[in-house]
């Protein structure tokens, strides 16, 4: 079901100190209802800890990334059931960080995708162009082909498992915030690209997120637009109340 949702991903940021200080800074600012969903993405080594002290607030504790494979020989590498085993339900898949630093291609995204979804964990799927194939006109081909990729394997049934996060690669972490008219011409061509193969109930109901260089400056204007259904924040989720600024901003 289509909702709302401002998530932060912390990225590789925060100690264990770090980590439990933005958390309390975080549980002290929810002094309101939002009208969105809110979820933190910390490092890995401190989701339990994570979980544990948000578990009876609203802030869902995401992770980062998943491995592909059940269990076994990948070091290094952190699988769908230990996330549940310590509460966690959603993964963020796809970043444009993992993308092009770790070279993550979209046949292993597809399958870490499948993964965490058979067994019942929701997916930030992430997507998005850098500056070079928006100048050459192809950044609509470029995100088509990774949605296509990622997610056109999936039934209609485990896509209301996904929410898509659209993040100009040319926008994250650079200030250059993609304007109003930008993120929604690329979200409705999203949508319209998920209904072509899934149908339109899958489409309308599919929550899709804007991400690169959201600010509680920018949110509003961003968040307003129609098919914007929210976003993925990187550093502004770094300080509690310019991440909670961005989820008023609903
Ligand atoms: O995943 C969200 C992130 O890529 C956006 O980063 O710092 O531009 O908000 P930032």
């Amino acid at each position: 079901m289509r909702k709302n949702i401002v998530a932060g991903n912390w990225k590789m940021n925060c100690d264990l100190p770090q980590t439990q200080s933005l958390i309390t800074d975080l549980k002290t600012g929810l002094v309101k209802e939002f009208n969105c969903e809110l979820m933190i993405a910390p490092s890995h080594p401190f989701l339990y800890n994570a979980f544990n002290s948000t578990c009876d607030t609203v802030i869902e504790v995401v992770s980062q990334n998943v491995c592909e494979a059940e269990k076994g020989a990948y070091t290094g590498e952190i699988s769908v059931d230990m996330l549940q085993s310590i509460g966690i339900q959603t993964v963020i898949i796809g970043h444009s960080e993992r993308r092009d630093t770790y070279g993550e291609t979209d046949e292993l995204l597809a399958a870490k995708t499948k993964a965490a979804i058979d067994k019942g964990m929701k997916v930030i799927f992430c997507c998005g162009e850098h500056l070079e194939e928006r100048k050459a006109g192809n950044h609509f081909d470029t995100v088509t082909a990774q949605i296509e990729k990622g997610l056109f394997d999936l039934t209609a049934k485990e896509m209301e498992k996904v929410v898509v996060a659209y993040e100009p690669v040319w926008a994250i972490g650079t200030g250059e915030t993609a304007s109003p008219e930008q993120a929604q011409e690329m979200h409705a061509h999203l949508r319209s690209f998920i209904e072509s193969k899934f149908g339109k109930d899958t489409a309308i109901n599919t929550s899709i997120l804007y991400g690169g260089s959201v600010k509680p400056a920018n949110a509003a204007e961003i968040f307003a637009k129609p098919d914007v259904d929210g976003g993925l924040v990187g550093g502004a989720s770094l300080d509690a109340q310019s991440f909670l600024d961005i989820a008023n901003a609903f």
